[in-house]
């Protein structure tokens, strides 16, 4: 008999591509994927807990299934990712939630053929949170869903203990997966048709394997075919000149970076435990866009962190104008238990941050759009990745990250496409096949 599963992620492309590897063991397992959470003889969450909203949504649908379960008793319900590995959360989840038969933590994710099968022999709920022991496995075959594009992990955990940012707690310390490794990976999705790969890590420039960052970009850079090579997140303290170098010299790297500022003010920066200060990022923004004009830049920005002051939020948007993004995630500062941003005075009232936040996105829009409308007439060459059943339009990004949408009576995703640009709304590009 057929058996289904059906998979519900929350959060980063780490969790996206951790989906991945959960879909990988769940296919080796006999199951198959299903659209419908109805249809599923197993469902997964994983989870997020980045934020407090994040956390909230996967306890309002973890919530939802308790009629389902009801009337499907058999149906297994596992919850993984990063809100279980905080113990008290899993516990809450526990008592909240009795019907959910596994809950797993993110260092025990290749486990979950065992935790299922022992689910299955018994009536009580599998709990395994492990604190990690710093191996990486390399064990856990993705089972890919998003062709042409693929992501590859080069590194897991952080070490920098942002004080407002609870990954390292949920993620465990650095570690870095062997350079000949990650090589072969990529190899291979090329030889099997992968058009862009995403190198993963929450600091990539911190990997340490055998060879630095920089060089093994270079490596990857230097494997024959047409394909596009991204990777995320660069720390701008470990941000370096020499990535500059290789990112100018590879046509395959794409001319797009994701530097995240978090803050314009030293002293929020101080305040957040960032290790650098604005002077600093803005001449790293200098050095790259001397040696790569075209570079685009896109940034992550937290408005209310503490403490942060009229004046600390207006130097952001100062430094927003100043390095001129292409665009931004922008976020409000959540209070995240054990982290030490949780323990500081003047938290921000949530008016005050709820009005920054309008700014600063009505800002970062401007600026988008602004660089949308200069592509007007001009040919990009998009990757094609997906069709929008809504637009009834083929789309997908320059190197540069912008989104361009087209139609074509061929299914033309895996493609490079030339796409001249008729139109501009907001982020997203519209045009027609160049002749
Ligand atoms: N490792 C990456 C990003 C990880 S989380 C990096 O350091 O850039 C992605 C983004 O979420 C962060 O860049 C930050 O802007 C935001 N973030 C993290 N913790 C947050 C919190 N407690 N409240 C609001 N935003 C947060
Ligand atoms: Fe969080 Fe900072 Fe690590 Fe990014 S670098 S994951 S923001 S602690
Ligand atoms: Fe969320 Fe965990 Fe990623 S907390 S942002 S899913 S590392």
């Amino acid at each position: 008999m057929n058996k289904f599963y059906h998979i519900v992620t929350y959060g980063c492309q780490m969790n996206v591509h951790e989906s991945e590897k959960i879909a990988g063991i769940l296919s080796g397992m006999g199951y198959s994927s299903c659209e419908k959470i109805e249809d599923a003889d197993i469902v997964v969450f994983n989870t997020c807990c980045i934020r407090e909203n994040a956390e909230n949504h996967a306890f309002g649908n973890i919530g939802m299934l308790k009629k389902l379960k009801k009337e499907k008793k058999n149906m297994l319900i596992a919850v993984g990712g990063c809100l279980p590995q905080q113990m008290h959360k899993a516990e809450n989840l526990h008592e909240k939630f009795p019907y959910v038969d596994i809950i797993f933590g993110t260092h025990n994710l290749h486990n979950l053929k065992e935790l299922i099968e022992k689910k299955l022999k018994s009536r009580k709920t599998v709990i395994e949170i492990d604190g990690g022991d710093g191996t990486v496995s390399e064990d856990d075959v993705p089972l890919r869903t998003s062709y042409p594009n693929a992501w590859v992990n080069i590194m897991y955990g952080c070490n920098n203990f942002c004080s407002y940012c609870i990954v390292p707690y949920v993620r465990g310390r650095e570690r870095s997966r062997d350079s000949k490794k990650i090589i072969e990976e990529v190899q291979s999705l090329v030889n099997d048709g992968y058009k862009e790969i995403t190198l993963l890590g929450q600091n990539v420039n911190s990997y340490k394997g055998d060879v630095t960052f920089p060089e093994l970009l270079e490596k990857i850079a230097q494997i024959d075919g047409k394909f596009r090579v991204r990777f995320m997140t660069s720390h701008p303290k470990d941000f370096s000149r020499e990535l500059v170098e290789v990112m100018a010299s590879s046509p395959k790297i794409c001319k797009c970076l994701h530097l995240p500022v978090q803050s314009g003010s030293d002293a929020v920066l101080k305040a957040m435990n960032r290790r650098y200060t604005t002077k600093e990022y803005l001449e790293k923004v200098a050095y790259l866009k001397d040696r790569i004009p075209d570079c685009t830049i896109t940034t992550d920005l937290i408005v209310g962190f503490p403490g942060e002051t009229e004046e600390d939020f207006n130097a952001t948007l100062e430094l927003v104008k100043k390095v001129g993004y292409s665009s931004a995630f922008t976020f409000v500062y959540s209070k995240r238990e054990g982290t030490k941003a949780a323990e500081m005075p003047d938290q921000i009232p949530e008016e005050v941050s709820k009005e920054r936040i309008i700014k600063l996105v009505d800002l970062v829009n401007s600026l988008t759009r602004a660089q949308s409308a200069q592509y007007k007439g001009k040919t990009i060459e998009i990757l094609c990745e997906d069709y929008d059943e809504k637009r009834g339009l083929y789309c997908g990004r320059d190197e540069y990250g912008r989104m361009g949408y087209f139609s074509s009576d061929k299914n033309l995703i895996g493609q490079f496409v030339n796409l001249t640009v008729d139109e501009a709304n907001g982020i997203s590009l519209f045009g027609s096949i160049a002749g």
